[in-house]
């Protein structure tokens, strides 16, 4: 069982946005993929009750509670995380994943939030011996823009978690949302530049990068 957590303790990064297309990817290829979300305001469970019954199952889990247990027979299980997660929660969600992506937006408020949070998960004991694998990547990116540059400069700093991607700022994301859809699931022809974006992300969850060390 692969286990992927999607995290970053601001508001609005992506977390959602990256874990139901996370989610969505797996299952279309086939997978048993159950969606946990651990924020109370739910989006990613709201996104599944979105989700037309033709396309490929998802099991939702409601972990916003606290203690619970994933069933062992799942493929993949993908973690929503709320906001403002420091501290002893965070380290108890760590607990739970394999492989962390941080999505991070290109703006000096959010790039500036992120910082001592990125370290603070670095720090993470099962984060430090490679147990669970950070990866960070951009979000709602236009490349035209200075800010841009600054964050990969940034995320490139960050020398101990890669940056690997850089996704788009695009409504293909929001229409893809309130469909219960994720990015995979859209005409191929509307998403080719987004699923280009993907496929490092893609290719990192699928490799032995993102998976604990031993
Ligand atoms: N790459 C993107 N391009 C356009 N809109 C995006 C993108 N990523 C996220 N969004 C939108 O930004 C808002 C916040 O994203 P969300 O995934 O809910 O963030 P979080 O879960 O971190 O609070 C949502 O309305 C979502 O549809
Ligand atoms: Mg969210």
């Amino acid at each position: 069982m692969r286990s992927i957590m999607v995290l970053n303790s601001k508001g609005g990064s992506g977390k959602s946005t990256v874990a139901t297309s996370i989610a969505s990817y797996y299952a279309a290829q086939g997978n048993k993929v159950m969606l946990v979300d651990l924020d109370p305001q739910a989006s990613s469970l709201e996104w599944l009750s979105a989700r037309p019954s033709g396309r490929s199952s998802i099991t939702g889990f409601d972990g916003s509670a606290g203690h619970f247990r994933v069933p062992r027979n799942a493929d993949y299980v993908v973690y929503d995380t709320p906001a403002a997660v420091h501290g002893r929660e965070l380290s108890d969600n760590l607990r739970r994943a394999q492989s962390i992506i941080i999505p991070v937006l290109p703006s000096p408020i959010d790039m500036r939030a992120a910082t001592p949070f990125i370290q603070k998960v670095l720090d993470n004991g099962r984060v430090a011996r490679k147990e669970a694998r950070v990866a960070l990547i951009a979000n709602r990116c236009r490349e035209n823009y200075n800010i841009y540059h600054q964050l990969d400069t940034y995320l490139r700093k960050v020398r101990k978690a890669p940056f690997i991607s850089v996704l788009r700022e695009t409504q293909n994301y929001v229409r893809a949302a309130e469909r219960g859809l994720g990015i995979f699931e859209l005409a191929p022809y509307s998403v080719r530049k987004d699923l280009d974006q993907w496929d490092p992300i893609i290719r990192w969850l699928n490799s032995k990068r993102s998976q604990p060390l031993g």
